[in-house]
């Protein structure tokens, strides 16, 4: 359904693309670009990111000017061990304040790279993380106040591991770059000559950016060759607004092993998987009958409802299409062939220890300018369209919106208004209690930071890690106009 043809159609960077490429495609094209690998434990424990300008070609020959955290686009991916203490080393090389916030790691709300953690041009950071956690695949990207959208965009973000042994323990997939594989989804919006399109106006404003063309690790529909086996894949959705609609051109079955928090109790066999903006998902793919198998999405149906959302819908890109060929090849065997039974048992926490439940709108649209907000919380966001917020309120660096104290548990009962909302918190890794009042699929049964929500939900979550007036921690829309545009709040835990 969704074939090569069909994207090309779709993108309207299509003969630009197709330019390296025989006709058919097969064996050609852009090997799929795998990150350096940066070991924290290789390092002494010390890990140097440079926030900088970069050049990289989406489509090949035609350079885009991008930015990059130690590499032209994106970054590397940072692995790191629990009970380590991580020194990163943080430098601004662009010409405006950037930050680098660990998504998904637990870690004080002072060292977690929110916007009120801006580092000036020219400016250093010195956090030390001490990592804490479960065996997960987190990551990392600027969230500078107001800029995060276009920073993002333009490339900064990238991959972070956090390993304890127990994935080795399985018997999971585990050599990086070979049975063990990166893959950061995003869709861009190139022009004629391959340069990088970011316009925050009109429907883009109130639905995010989205793009008339799907990269993986920055390359276009490109190949892996991968072992005839079990592979692991490491699905990261780093697009500013987009859904992906994964499945297989094949139809085959795939085993969703862990989610955002880490592993599932057990492997869950799917066909088809959506992973929203922010959200990570590991993978299970076996090859081993050695055909080509092409991984696609379908194209994104998360639009605004309601009065004029339908014509504004109706601009946006909605590229459906291939993003990445496997070619297994004979030559090589994989080290891995079955897939574990049972993998860790959940920490879930008990919702009967919750001490308050808290209400959080996701607002825009009418919804905002219904906003009870108390006192001016309401204002037009600039550009065309209302505001964005949340619970009326349009986000203010200056004011705390929610105080629970450490350790407590909460269940906060969350309301998408006009259309689905990937929904993240920091500084916890948060159980989905119910999705429109029914409990959720198997596969966001675990750790989440992200959730995506076309209903009300409610969010278990416990609170562990400092938080205050200074430095206080987020919680937001993941589609990042939305967040841009005042669609976040704060809370502290002190
Ligand atoms: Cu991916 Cu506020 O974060
Ligand atoms: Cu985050
Ligand atoms: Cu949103």
């Amino acid at each position: 359904m969704f074939t090569r043809r069909r994207f090309l159609e779709g993108s309207l960077g299509a003969v630009a693309v197709m330019g390296g490429c025989t006709a058919e495609g097969q064996n050609a094209g852009t090997p799929l670009p795998i990150p350096e690998l940066v070991d924290a434990r290789k390092q002494n424990g010390a890990i140097a990111l440079v926030a900088a300008d970069g050049e990289h070609a989406f489509v090949p020959g035609r350079p885009a000017r991008t930015y990059g955290f130690s590499a032209p686009y994106l970054g590397p991916v940072v692995r790191v061990h629990k009970g380590d203490e991580v020194e990163f080393t943080v430098e601004n090389r662009l010409d405006r304040g950037t930050t680098a916030h660990w998504h998904g790691v637990l870690v004080p709300a002072a060292l977690d790279g929110g916007p009120h953690l801006l580092i000036p041009p020219g400016g250093i950071w010195r956090p030390v993380l001490k990592i804490d956690q479960p065996e997960t695949t987190a990551w990392y990207h600027s969230h500078p106040h107001g800029d995060t959208g276009r920073q993002v965009y333009r490339g900064l973000a990238g991959l972070m591991i956090v390993e304890d042994g127990v994935g080795e323990r399985l018997g999971l997939p585990r050599t990086y770059g070979i049975d063990d594989l990166p893959i950061i989804l995003q869709d861009r919006q190139l022009d004629a000559e391959g340069a990088l399109v970011y316009n925050n106006v009109g429907p883009t404003r109130m639905m995010g950016m989205r793009g008339n063309t799907l990269v993986v690790n920055g390359a276009i529909s490109p190949f892996a060759k991968v072992p005839r086996g079990l592979v692991r894949l490491r699905l990261l959705n780093a697009a500013n607004a987009r859904n992906f609609d994964l499945r297989f051109a094949d139809g085959r079955t795939f085993h969703v092993i862990a989610s955002d928090g880490g592993y599932l109790p057990a492997p869950i066999g799917m066909t088809s998987l959506i992973i929203a903006p922010s959200e990570r998902f590991e993978v299970l793919v076996d090859f081993s009958d050695g055909k080509v198998a092409v991984l696609e999405t379908a194209p994104d149906d998360n639009m605004m409802r309601g009065m004029g959302g339908g014509m504004m819908a109706g601009m946006m890109e909605s590229v459906g299409g291939e993003l990445l060929r496997f070619e297994p090849h004979s030559a090589s065997a994989a080290a891995t062939h079955t897939i574990p039974k049972t993998l860790v048992a959940l920490a879930t926490s008990d919702p009967e220890r919750a001490i308050r439940r808290r209400r959080v709108s996701l607002d825009m649209g009418p919804a905002m300018m219904r906003g009870q907000g108390a006192g001016g919380g309401m204002r037009m966001g600039g550009g065309m369209g209302p505001p964005m917020g949340i619970n009326g309120q349009v986000y203010d660096m200056g004011r705390i919106d929610f105080a629970p104290k450490l350790g407590d548990t909460e269940i906060w009962e969350v309301t998408p208004n006009m259309m689905a909302h990937p929904f993240h918190v920091h500084g916890v890794i948060f159980n989905v209690l119910s999705i429109g009042g029914k409990a959720p699929a198997s596969h966001l049964a675990g750790g989440k930071d992200t959730i995506l929500l076309n209903e009300p939900a409610e969010l278990l979550m416990t609170f562990t890690q400092p938080a205050t007036p200074n430095f206080p921690f987020m919680f937001h829309c993941h589609i990042l106009e939305h967040e841009d545009g005042g669609m976040m709040g704060q809370y502290t835990t002190a």
